[in-house]
């Protein structure tokens, strides 16, 4: 038999895959970096198993497989688990997990008696699933890079919503984190925006998701206000802290954070708290029916795609952010 060259792409162009979490993102990104997104099937049977086929040659390839932890979670997880697994079984030279909304990050520590640490579990699933490295963005906190033994580039969106506000030009801003948490965050910002900081002193109550508002450290009073954390999940830790700021004298009350969780009330209480504005990025796909006027979305595509542009190349992701 006569071997023929079909005339296939080289063995070191790179590939991108996604599951059913995100394929906007994944097509922007692949825009960004001028090739076709990977062809896949990822599909449930009745049975509710997860099947995965990739529908082209990935034998030697370096391959990207891009896929928010984000709702419906246990899906996402699952599907981004079983892609790996079908790339590192059809050969691929190396599998990089581009996670732009790291789940179960906020059960990062064993904080009460008899709680697992499943942020520190997801961590494992992923390196036993076979990926070579991650490629993730704005932590919910930084040391969750340790649960890996695999490489892990983490990067973040500080600057994209820096730039935002920066061309908006508001006079006497403040930023504010929203918790002690994420003081050292909002402090980046503040100084990329050349402002104060302050901050509001919140206290949970338990494992609920209700939590209470105390004090406001620094002044508000009279300025525009720039609220920063990484998440808003359920909206009420953004809400009530806009009321707080209002209650202490701020002027028009902005907020940013990285990611869109908007879960159960969310856009109802952004609607009805004293937000003009709430920035946030691509990393969770904000659906329609939740691009409310107030609720401004920027895209991660080039951001990710820059850097999965150097992974592949073995170029510095560091120098992205100098
Ligand atoms: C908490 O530690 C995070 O930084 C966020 O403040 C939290 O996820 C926001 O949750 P919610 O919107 O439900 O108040």
């Amino acid at each position: 038999m006569a071997l023929v060259y079909l005339g296939e792409e080289m063995a070191d162009e790179l590939k991108v895959f996604t599951g059913n979490t995100h394929p906007a993102l994944a097509q922007s990104i692949c825009d960004y970096l001028d090739t076709p997104l990977g062809k896949i099937e990822v599909f449930e049977f009745s049975n509710e198993n997860i099947f995965v086929r990739i529908l082209e040659n990935v034998r030697g390839r370096d391959v990207f497989i891009l896929q928010p932890i984000s709702s419906p979670v246990n899906k996402s997880l699952m599907e981004l688990l079983i892609m790996i697994d079908a790339a590192k079984r059809a050969s691929a030279e190396r599998v990089t997990a581009v996670i732009p909304y790291y789940g179960y990050a906020r059960t990062d520590k064993k904080d009460q008696p008899r709680v697992p640490i499943t942020a520190r579990l997801v961590a494992d699933l992923i390196t036993v699933a076979g990926a070579s490295r991650v490629l993730t963005l704005d932590l919910h906190a930084g040391q969750i890079q340790g649960f890996f033994n695999i490489p892990v580039d983490e990067l973040t969106a500080l600057y994209i919503l820096s730039r935002y506000f920066e061309e908006k030009q508001l006079d006497d801003l403040v930023v504010v984190a929203t918790d002690i948490g994420i003081s050292k965050r909002a402090r980046d910002m503040a100084a990329r925006l050349n402002t104060p900081l302050a901050i509001i002193e919140k206290r949970r109550l338990g494992n609920t998701t209700e939590a209470e508002m105390l004090t406001v450290i620094g002044d508000v009073e009279g300025r525009h206000a720039l609220l920063v954390d990484d998440e808003i999940d359920t909206g009420g830790s953004i809400s009530s802290a806009a009321l707080t700021l209002l209650e202490h004298g701020a002027k028009e009350i902005y907020a940013c954070c990285t990611h869109a969780v908007l879960s159960g009330p969310a856009v109802k209480r952004i609607a009805n708290s004293p937000l003009k504005e709430v920035v946030v990025t691509d990393s969770i796909p904000v659906p329609e029916s939740k691009k409310t006027d107030s609720i401004t979305v920027l895209s991660l595509a080039a951001l990710i795609g820059e850097a999965i542009h150097r992974i592949h190349n073995d170029l510095s992701i560091g120098a992205m952010f100098q």
